[in-house]
């Protein structure tokens, strides 16, 4: 298909969607001059146009770039989701054309663990219901159903990258943490592993939610798991909107098995800031409800910036493919004093050999060579120490069932 072997000048960075400018500096920093940015999201014609001509291209989640749109970019060489999600991206066609897909899973583990951590005391102060009542001009002072959290039990389900920073935050203030994940985990600070979710449901006080959306955790708080909860607790979702049986949430919230929430993602969320919001739980006081802003913040959006952008200045300057989402993941030293050969060809056969006949039919030493398979796609990584390259790309890419390649210098 193509072949990248440009000038840091030559190669141009599409940057779409108000990113954080911290993305655009860290291109710059490392050398790449040619960067264009928008505010907003293209579409059409318009994007089509664009990515024809970008070898790098940074989006957020409004950005369509379906089959039809990468059909039009011929120079594309990666793609950064500068989010969490990709389902914008149609992944399939992308690795069939030889481009990584790049986004941020974790630039924003903080933001959500903060905000649950303040979610714990607002609601074990009663606070939402006090909040609701005095917007109607009531006055609602009382200590009845207001608690510290010290020494309260937190429980988290699913004890990953934002379980566990809750984890060691609701520690250091004095609670003491239960979890429960389908995996074996590393307990840290003083937190103690639960053998069930039953088992931790029925020990919190307050139980919050940081598992995937998966098959399993669809409606993984049902009325029988509210059932198992104790009266009185409270409960967090910051996780993902299937996680919890809305119409089962209602009732514990009605009778009393529950004496608050917290929801920040629901199963249907409105598709913009100008669509409504319609969810049962509006008409209850004891319920704080966020517009699924868990990670939205400023030191989140730089992180993001950073991370996606540095994934693809490291994939242009080094060929590594770590955290790609749709790509074999390679990870490659520093290639000083050689040259460095990228070959993404379809994962078939033979190919690898074909690419070694190259080499050694021209008596060119391999100094190191690295591959990763996923899916339709394989990737080679060659070091190797030869002045002049030219020859050589010209000869493996003529090598049936071969997507692209590049010399890094
Ligand atoms: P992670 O992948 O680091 O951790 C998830 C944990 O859940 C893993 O330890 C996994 O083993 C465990 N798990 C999976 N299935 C389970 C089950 N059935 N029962 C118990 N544990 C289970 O993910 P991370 O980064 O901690 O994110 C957690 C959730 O938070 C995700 O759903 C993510 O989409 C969501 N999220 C929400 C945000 C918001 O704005 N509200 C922002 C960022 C993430």
């Amino acid at each position: 298909m193509s072949s990248l072997s440009l000038a840091k000048d030559k190669i141009r960075i599409l940057l779409l969607e108000g990113l954080h400018p911290r993305a655009a500096e860290v291109f710059s920093r490392a050398g790449y001059e040619n960067i264009r940015t928008e505010d907003k999201s293209l579409t059409g014609e318009e994007l089509k146009q664009a990515i024809a001509e970008a070898h790098f291209i940074g989006i957020r989640s409004r950005t369509q770039l379906d089959r039809e749109v990468l059909e039009s970019a011929r120079r594309l060489t990666a793609i950064g989701c500068f989010c969490i999600g990709t389902n914008q991206v149609d992944l399939d066609a992308a690795q069939g054309r030889g481009i990584p897909v790049f986004n941020a899973p974790f630039s924003n583990t903080r933001s959500v663990a903060e905000l649950v951590l303040a979610e714990i005391i607002m609601l074990m102060r009663g606070i939402p219901q006090r909040n609701a009542a005095a917007h109607r001009g009531e006055w609602m002072k009382s200590a009845q159903g207001s608690y510290e959290i010290r020494g309260k039990k937190l429980g988290i389900v699913g004890y990953g990258h934002i379980g566990t920073q809750i984890g060691i935050l609701a520690e250091s203030l004095g609670m003491e943490v239960l979890f429960y994940d389908v995996v074996d985990k590393l307990p840290l600070g003083n937190a103690k592993p639960m053998d069930s979710l039953k088992e931790l449901l029925g020990a919190a006080d307050v139980v919050t939610l940081h598992v995937p959306q998966t098959a399993e955790t669809r409606d993984l708080i049902d009325a029988a798991a509210i059932g198992a909860m104790r009266e009185g607790t409270w409960l967090i979702n910051a996780s993902r909107g299937q996680v919890v049986v809305i119409d089962a949430l209602v009732d514990g919230l009605k009778s009393g098995r529950l004496r608050g929430a917290a929801i920040d993602v629901f199963p249907e969320e409105p598709k913009s800031n100008q669509h409504v919001f319609n969810s049962p739980l509006v008409d209850l006081d004891n319920v704080l409800l966020t517009p699924h802003i868990g990670g939205s913040t400023q030191e989140a959006q730089k992180n993001i910036a950073q991370e996606v952008a540095s994934k693809l200045v490291r994939y242009s300057d080094n060929g590594s493919t770590v955290s790609a989402v749709n790509f074999p993941e390679v990870a490659m030293p520093d290639h000083a004093g050689c040259h460095r050969i990228l070959h993404i060809h379809r994962n078939e056969p033979g190919v690898l050999q074909q690419i070694n006949k190259v080499f050694s039919h021209e008596h060119i030493n391999i100094a190191a060579q690295y591959l990763q398979t996923l899916g339709e796609v394989g990737y080679v990584v060659m070091d190797i120490d030869c002045p002049d390259t030219g020859g050589i790309i010209k000869q493996l890419r003529e090598i049936a069932g071969t997507i692209r390649s590049r010399v890094l210098y």
